[in-house]
């Protein structure tokens, strides 16, 4: 038997919201295992980014929880990275490609030249090595969804989510090789 990296048990999402009472979820369990590539799947209002959001520890669950190798999340977990549908929003236009990448991680001395060096294969990875010093602005949609994705990456997460429809990893150019372990 697999063993479970990302466990979902009972996992229950109501909204009170300006609208009233709104059940999102109800009772979701399911389990992720190492290098298991899940697609959840539904119409438009289902649940979907929510789930994911409270797989990521952005949202607590109304009932339920989400274990990470067995470990309850209870707050944002850096080791389960979720990257947006509307990437290009999360791009922080002031700084180029490869900022973007290391944004957060205080890239200095040694260490910071190594992290330097990560972020330019994976953005060699991605086919933008030309582009590193671009911005946002001056990137494609395409070319956007792989900074961010490439950020994510960056932090070598143990569960990689993303609410995207289409994914780069699904090319074998850009596909993770131990993103989703
Ligand atoms: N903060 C919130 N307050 C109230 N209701 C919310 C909130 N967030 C989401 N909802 C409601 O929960 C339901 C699920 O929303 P969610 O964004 O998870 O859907 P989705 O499956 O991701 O949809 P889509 O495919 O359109 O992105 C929707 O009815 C939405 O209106
Ligand atoms: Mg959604």
């Amino acid at each position: 038997m697999t063993t479970s990296i990302l466990g979902v048990h009972g996992v229950g999402m109501t909204f009170d919201g300006a609208g009233g009472r709104h059940t999102a979820l109800e009772d979701i369990s399911f389990d992720i295992g190492a290098r298991d590539l899940v697609a959840i799947v539904g119409e438009s209002g289902c649940g979907k980014t929510t789930l994911l959001r409270i797989m990521a520890g952005l949202q607590r669950p109304t009932t339920g929880d989400v274990r990470l190798a067995g470990v309850p999340i209870v707050r944002p977990e850096p080791q389960v990275c979720l990257v947006f549908q509307h990437y290009a929003a999360t791009l922080l236009p002031w700084r180029n490609a490869l900022d973007n990448v290391l944004f957060g991680l205080r890239p200095r001395g040694a260490e910071g030249r190594q992290l330097r060096q990560s972020a330019l294969a994976l953005l060699d990875r991605m086919g933008l090595a030309a582009d590193a010093r671009r911005f946002p602005w001056e990137l494609s949609g395409g070319m956007q969804q792989r900074v961010a994705l490439a950020r994510a990456l960056i932090r070598r997460p143990r569960v990689l989510l993303s609410t995207s429809r289409s994914t780069p990893w699904t090319s074998a150019r850009a596909r993770p090789s131990r993103s989703c372990s």
